[in-house]
């Protein structure tokens, strides 16, 4: 038996929990390991919620979970970082595994978390901190150990694509996609995560230490958002057959990195220019494989249609 707390149950949380009580029985049927869910951490315990754990599971302490001696497993799915770094810390610490979706703790603290896993032979795991469940650090893992990854690029906000997707399609102004995102949902609880590009530089450090098998710190990733941006530059651009995408680039340059985070002009009828509205789109090129990619929504919007994957070659 494995036992489980959940940090968090927002939008990720009630999702990972909808999942797990569907899918535990399959899943220990598979692997004969059997499930529990032993905690649910809120900062709330009274609030309704859509999605309701049975009674006793809910607990606002996070020291609950972090003095108990029978969690094998934490899931962090809440919005604060610094809690959820003494999370990480503990439960690395004494050997618990460590899974998150939260991309701010995992740019943060990437290295060190890393290091007091493998000491205490736990897992750190992050894979929905890039691009939600579109799946995307497994298989560079698996690509970096096969051969070497010489370049990745993408678009990695869906927030961004939304606003330069709409004032590509309608001419709406900036200021009128920035109210239509909000109203959906769509922005980071600050928006200067998105519109400057930090969410995005936060993601690309991630995808490139796991890709190039080594350290880029966010400090080294030169990045410009899409505040600057103006209807007029999309206009111009578009008459002359080009998109304009907020991308993260990054190369391997001898035995270093270069990386960015511009907002670019790309051709149309290019893979990454028919990337519309919220979606990500991230293309990998390595020595053996050549080009490939993933597609996929990410989760944020509040009344999201459920989160729709595509692997393909490009
Ligand atoms: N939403 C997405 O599309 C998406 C995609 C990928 C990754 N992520 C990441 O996943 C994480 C969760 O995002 P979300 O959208 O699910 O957030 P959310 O809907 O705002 O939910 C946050 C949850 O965390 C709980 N919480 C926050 N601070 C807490 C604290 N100090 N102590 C105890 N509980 C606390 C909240 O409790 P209450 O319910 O009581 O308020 C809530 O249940 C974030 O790191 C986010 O960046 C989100």
């Amino acid at each position: 038996m494995k036992r489980i707390a959940l940090l968090g149950l927002g939008q990720v949380g009630q999702g990972f929990y909808e999942v797990f009580e569907h899918e535990k029985a399959r899943v220990a049927a598979m692997t004969g390991v059997s499930l529990d869910l032993g905690a649910v951490l809120v900062r709330d315990t009274q609030k309704p919620r859509n999605v309701m754990p049975r009674e006793g599971l809910l607990i606002s302490n996070p020291d609950r979970i972090i003095d108990d001696t029978v969690t094998d497993v934490i899931v962090d799915a809440i919005n604060d970082s610094t809690l959820g770094y003494r999370m990480a810390v503990s439960a690395l610490a004494h050997g618990k595994h460590f899974i998150t979706a939260d991309k701010v703790l995992v740019s943060r603290h990437f290295e060190e978390l890393h290091a007091l896993a493998n000491r205490h032979g736990a897992a750190f795991l992050y894979e929905a901190s890039v691009g939600g469940g579109t799946p995307l650090i497994k298989p560079l893992r698996a690509l970096e150990r096969a051969g070497e990854i010489t370049s990745l690029r993408g678009i990695l906000n869906g927030s961004c694509n939304f606003i330069l997707t709409g004032m590509r399609d309608e001419g709406a102004s900036y200021d009128t996609m920035i109210a239509r995102a909000n109203e959906l949902g769509y922005l980071e609880e600050d928006p200067r995560d998105d519109l400057e590009g930090y969410d995005t530089r936060r993601k690309l450090r991630i995808l490139c230490c796991v890709a190039f098998g080594g350290s880029v710190p966010e400090a080294d990733i030169p990045c410009v958002g899409i505040t600057r941006l103006r209807e007029r530059d999309i206009a111009g651009l578009g008459k002359a057959g080009m998109e304009v995408k907020l991308l993260a680039s990054a190369q391997r340059q001898g035995k270093g990195v270069a990386a960015f985070v511009f907002p670019c002009a790309v051709p149309r009828l290019t893979a990454l220019a028919g990337i519309s509205g919220p979606l990500n789109l991230v293309e990998v090129t390595s020595k053996y494989l050549g080009r490939a990619g993933a597609q996929g929504l990410w989760a944020r919007a509040r009344a999201a249609a459920p989160p729709a994957t595509r692997c393909l070659r490009i």
